[in-house]
């Protein structure tokens, strides 16, 4: 983390868990046990159902909402798809793109995943967008290409204002879900190359300005560790930000620095 020039952010991607009514049971959870003064912010994604309950149930606990997925259209015939401004409507304020079960179970390209960051930026929401390799492609030693190819498509003709207002989120694949973290030296290598890929695009202090969080199964005993990594700034968290303890204790490693 390094707080001076950037926000440290710790965000819950629930997936697809949770009702409306366990989501105001966690939020009535996580109230007494929140630290009050925050060193980072605090971010719940929520299933698109649940948002307009997220975002009464958390309001006067300073916890932001965002969204996991939108479509890029403005509006029209598109079955079950839900808009940029619909969710900014709400009074959510971050959405989740690109997300690597996006990607493999619902064939979300490079080329969707930027058509989305420009229809999230023109609402005025703040784009969490998920880079991240394979098993495979880790050991063919093409991470870094992989990843700088990612962040390049995804900030395709985003202009440097406005890729401050993006967050960066590196979930190798093979850590997802799967209780195997990357190590600390894995993950700050790779947010590292995220922000030199910023860096050449658009200069040093619009890319030391960007969050780069690191997600896949991070959790209250790792985090720490991984948080105190120059380059990540955050987490992006799936099982444990379930629980409020474990979301807590992950909060409480943010404030620490
Ligand atoms: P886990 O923390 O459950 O590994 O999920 C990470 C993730 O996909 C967050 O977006």
């Amino acid at each position: 983390m390094n707080t001076r020039y950037r926000k440290t952010i710790i965000a819950g991607n629930w997936k697809m868990n949770k009702t409306a009514t366990e989501t105001k049971k966690f939020a009535e959870e996580l109230k007494p046990i929140l630290p009050k003064a925050k060193r980072c912010e605090v971010v719940v994604c929520v299933p698109a159902c649940n948002l307009s309950t997220a975002v009464r149930a958390f309001r006067d606990m300073r916890v932001s909402v965002g969204a996991e997925n939108l479509y890029f259209e403005k509006s029209g015939a598109y079955t079950g798809e839900v808009s940029a401004e619909m969710l900014k409507d709400l009074g959510v304020k971050y959405v989740i793109i690109g997300h690597s079960e996006r990607r493999q179970l619902f064939g979300e390209t490079d080329i969707i995943v930027n058509k989305k960051v420009h229809a999230a930026l023109e609402a005025g929401l703040n784009p969490i967008i998920c880079v991240g390799e394979s098993l495979e492609e880790r050991e063919m030693g093409i991470t870094l290409d992989r990843i700088t190819l990612q962040v390049k498509a995804a900030l395709a003709g985003v202009s440097g204002d406005k890729i401050r207002k993006c967050v960066i989120a590196y979930e190798p694949i093979w850590a997802i879900g799967t209780g195997r973290t990357a190590t600390a030296e894995q993950a700050a290598e790779v947010c590292n190359e995220i922000r030199a890929v910023i860096r050449n695009m658009h200069g040093a202090r619009t890319a030391r300005s960007v969050t780069i969080q690191y997600g896949g199964s991070m959790n209250p005993s790792n985090a720490e560790e991984l948080l105190a990594q120059q380059d990540i700034d955050g987490g992006l968290i799936g099982g444990a930000a379930l629980d409020p303890a474990k979301f807590v204790s992950i909060i409480s490693a943010a404030n620490q620095e």
